[in-house]
């Protein structure tokens, strides 16, 4: 079995494959116009969020399974696998505490606006007047919107905090101190702070739109550490602009495949929008969850053939 890992992935689970007589090709910097070739012949891709396009499909001719290390699976095709047969797998739940590590910082970080402290205070300026102005999050209101495995981790933190949660999903949320709700008109406008954990799919795509942000209080924070593609990135700056909402996101339009490069967003000049570098998995404990799983995924289908955590159909 030949495996092409094109992201990072961490050494000692690389050595566990090598060790169960796996061939692997370990190369992180692979971006989505190299795969085609890199992955010519391989048997096995495994990608973070490098994107594999149709044409890595079809040109696989070896082709037997493709792994996401990770949640989302929007950066593989998976029309082209599903017209090969070839099985998608991903791993569910492994980074989802440190999704909402970072999704709880954010909160944190824009009502206290720590940047922007940390800033003032390299540049020389006190300012303890400016920063002294936070709301604090014990007793506010928390709208969790989508509830999968994320949202849920992120409901513990935020009850831990003393928040009030609500949470909606598509399945019924079930969850020790979680109100749920159907209706956005219901909870927006009572909502001090909102977090989406929604993955991209055509239904969700522009979900939050000028409709939603009109329901929204003002001043109120959103966050977004799921996909840009669940936004209407052009109503929500509109809203930054007329509503004072504060913003944290981890995923934002036009987001750069490489690891390391320059950036161009709208979201730049933007005050009070605090945009990280789509880290929400990266942490050592996530990743290595992920890795963990990504093992199991293979050595079962080396074992037997059979496919863990499969997400297309057969
Ligand atoms: C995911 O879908 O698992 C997250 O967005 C993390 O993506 P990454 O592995 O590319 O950091």
């Amino acid at each position: 079995m030949r495996i092409l890992i094109a992201d990072k992935f961490p050494e000692t689970f690389i050595q566990q494959l090598k060790e169960n007589n796996i061939d692997v090709i370990y190369n992180p910097k692979l971006g989505e116009k190299d795969l085609p070739e890199a992955a010519k012949d391989v048997d096995c891709i495994v990608v973070r969020s490098t994107i594999v396009n149709a044409e890595t499909i079809e040109k696989g001719t070896n082709l037997k399974l493709i792994i996401r290390a990770g949640a989302g699976v929007n950066n593989i095709d998976i029309q082209a696998a599903n017209k090969k047969g070839i099985p998608v797998s991903n791993c569910p739940g492994k980074n989802a505490i440190a999704v909402a590590e970072l999704t709880i910082g954010l909160m944190i970080a824009l009502d206290r606006r720590i940047p922007h402290n940390v800033i003032d205070f390299k540049q020389g300026k006190w300012n303890k007047g400016e920063y002294s102005n936070a709301q604090g999050l014990f007793g506010k209101t928390l709208a969790i919107v989508g509830f999968g495995n994320i949202g849920k981790e992120v409901a513990k933190r935020a009850l831990a905090f003393g928040m009030n949660v609500y949470a909606k999903d598509i399945v019924k949320v079930e969850f020790d101190g979680v109100k749920e709700f159907s209706n956005f008109e219901e909870v927006l406008p009572i909502a001090d702070v909102i977090s989406v954990h929604l993955p991209a799919t055509s239904e969700t795509k522009n979900l939050f739109n000028e409709n939603l942000f009109n329901l929204m209080k003002n001043g109120a924070i959103f966050i977004n550490t799921s996909r840009a593609d669940v936004v209407d990135e052009d109503a929500l700056i509109n809203a930054v602009k007329e509503k004072n909402l504060k913003v944290g996101l981890d995923v934002f339009k036009g987001e750069p495949e490489e690891k390391t490069g320059t950036v161009s967003s709208k979201l730049q000049e933007l005050e009070n929008v605090y945009v990280t570098h789509h880290i929400g998995a990266s942490t050592e404990q996530a990743q290595t969850a992920v890795a963990e799983e990504t093992v199991r995924i293979i050595l079962s289908y080396v074992k037997d053939g059979t496919v863990i955590n499969r997400v297309n159909k057969k």
